[in-house]
């Protein structure tokens, strides 16, 4: 069956931008979720990242997971799991059993995420962040299931006003 897909497109000009989708994104955020991001390198993804795990109640520094791979954390409400799959091969990635991490109670951030896509569950908002120059990015989302397709949905009448 083929899921239902929502798109949006966030216009972040300043960081502060990025890290108001992020905030919001988090607001919504419910146990087992999955965001998957993809952009080139200083995009922005750790940036996101930060700004959502502060939104979601995890104290401390969130550092970039690029050399640990995964990194969890513990959350208000919920465990953030933030994960950096540049360096995996899809292979290795298999291994690592991801899947109790997706289909657990937590909320999972995968950088790079589309060179494991086949290892990730149909369900998911992928955001894609690409450098426009200086501090602005184009944040293309993509929601794949009724809940992304909604959020994605918020998304287009909040954005329309801003
Ligand atoms: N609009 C923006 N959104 C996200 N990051 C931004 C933005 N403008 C500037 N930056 C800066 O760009 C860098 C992004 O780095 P990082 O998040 O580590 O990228 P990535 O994880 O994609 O490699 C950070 O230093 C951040 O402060
Ligand atoms: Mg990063």
């Amino acid at each position: 069956m083929q899921e239902r897909e929502g798109h949006a497109v966030w216009l972040a000009h300043t960081e502060q931008d990025t890290i108001d989708l992020a905030q919001q994104l988090a607001a919504w955020v419910k146990p087992g979720a999955l965001l998957a991001l993809d952009g080139d390198l200083g995009a922005g993804k750790t940036r996101f990242s930060q700004a959502f795990a502060g939104a979601i109640g995890v104290e401390g520094i969130v550092n970039s997971p690029t050399f640990t791979i995964i990194k969890e954390y513990k959350g208000e409400q919920l465990p953030f799991y933030h994960m950096d799959v540049y360096r995996l091969s899809l292979e290795e990635a298999d291994e690592l059993g991801l899947d109790d991490y997706f289909y657990g109670n937590g909320v999972t951030i995968v950088e790079w995420a589309s060179l494991i896509k086949e290892l990730l569950p149909p369900e998911r908002l992928e955001l894609f962040i690409e450098h426009l120059g200086g501090d602005s990015r184009r944040i293309q989302l993509t929601g794949i299931g009724e809940l992304y397709a909604d959020w994605c949905k918020a998304l287009n009448e909040i954005g329309a006003g801003r």
